[in-house]
């Protein structure tokens, strides 16, 4: 029997590559550095592939598919978002790309509100006081934080991840939901009473405005300076969708000038780099793009992303096909 060559440009967990070694149509590979693939390296391990499986640290354009080969069936990326794949040079040349919607909904509506309770109970900031061996004992007032009931909520993108962040704070905590979105969510308007507004209104209402919107030309800084100003002092802006979606030098001097009060950030503008002066500010949580990286998520993507290649591999259209 003829093999298709599978190549994966990073391993991944176990259980989506033991659904593809079980293939008997498929040569499996996958490489073996445990880091990103220099460009040359990925044009290389490319060729002659059937489906690649890649992750969204690699940049997938025309050229890498060409490096492929006209056999090339297929991409499954590894990660709900794909803007680091060109869908465009996909669909001229006649390859489906794929994604994992709903792997990761829970781990990251569930980072999301990690972020804004560490933020708002300065967790970070007491940890290192504790640390520091700074702790001599119970004082009314030290490291006061505020809370959450009441407040409202401003979801910019009511997808699977947004919308799973309302079930968690509306319910969960008492906060009120509004949302921004190209589409309307009737079900979360009904459910919560959220109202839809522009991006505007809800940038002027919210308490904390949690970002969930896919990498588009679009939404690419989508807040900025502007943006923020509209923003209330009080207010707190988490993202754990793409960093390109925030200004994040604009952010800087917001969160400098305390023009908002903090920030909860899992994703950057120039990922791994931070804007300068990021770091050095009290106001900003800083995690490193970890919000889908639960066992149980990461598990899940491996395991659709491996089924999506099965598919590719058949020649039929893969199960979750990005759009
Ligand atoms: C995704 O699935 O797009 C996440 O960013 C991966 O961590």
């Amino acid at each position: 029997m003829e093999k298709r060559k599978v190549f994966v440009t990073r391993s991944i967990p176990e259980a989506g590559l033991a659904l593809l070694r079980q293939q008997k149509n498929v040569r499996l590979i996958v490489s073996p550095h445990d880091r990103v693939l220099t460009r040359a390296e990925l044009l290389r391990g490319v060729k002659g592939a059937d489906a690649i499986l890649c992750l969204l640290t690699d940049k997938i354009d025309g050229a890498v598919m060409d490096s492929a080969g006209p056999q090339l069936k297929g991409i499954a990326n590894y990660a709900v978002g794909f803007d680091n794949i060109d869908l465009a040079a996909a669909k001229k040349r006649g390859i489906w790309v794929s994604n994992t919607p709903g792997a990761s909904t829970n781990a990251v509506a569930e980072h999301a509100v990690a972020l804004l309770l560490a933020l708002m109970h300065r967790l970070p900031e007491a940890d290192r006081f504790v640390r520091a061996g700074k702790y001599k004992g119970w004082a009314p007032m030290l490291l006061t934080g505020s809370e959450l009931p009441g407040r409202t909520l401003g979801i910019v993108g009511v997808g699977r991840i947004g919308s799973a962040l309302a079930h968690r704070l509306a319910d969960g905590f008492g906060l009120r939901v509004v949302y921004s979105d190209v589409i309307r969510n009737i079900q979360l308007e009904k459910q919560f009473k959220a109202k839809r507004l522009s991006l505007r209104q809800l940038l002027r209402q919210a308490d904390v405005v949690s970002l969930h919107v896919p990498l588009l030309p679009s939404t690419r800084h989508l807040i900025g300076a502007k943006e923020l100003k509209l923003m209330k002092p009080t207010a707190y802006l988490i993202n754990t969708s793409r960093g390109p979606v925030v200004d994040e030098k604009a952010l800087v001097t917001a969160l400098r000038h305390q023009t908002i009060a903090g920030a909860g950030l899992d994703v950057y503008e120039f990922e791994p780099k931070l804007a300068p002066g990021l770091a050095k500010l009290n106001n900003v949580i800083l995690t490193p793009h970890i919000a889908s990286a639960t066992l149980e998520a990461r598990t899940a993507m491996a395991i659709m992303a491996a089924k999506n290649i099965i598919h590719i591999i058949a020649g039929k259209r893969p199960p979750h096909l990005a759009q």
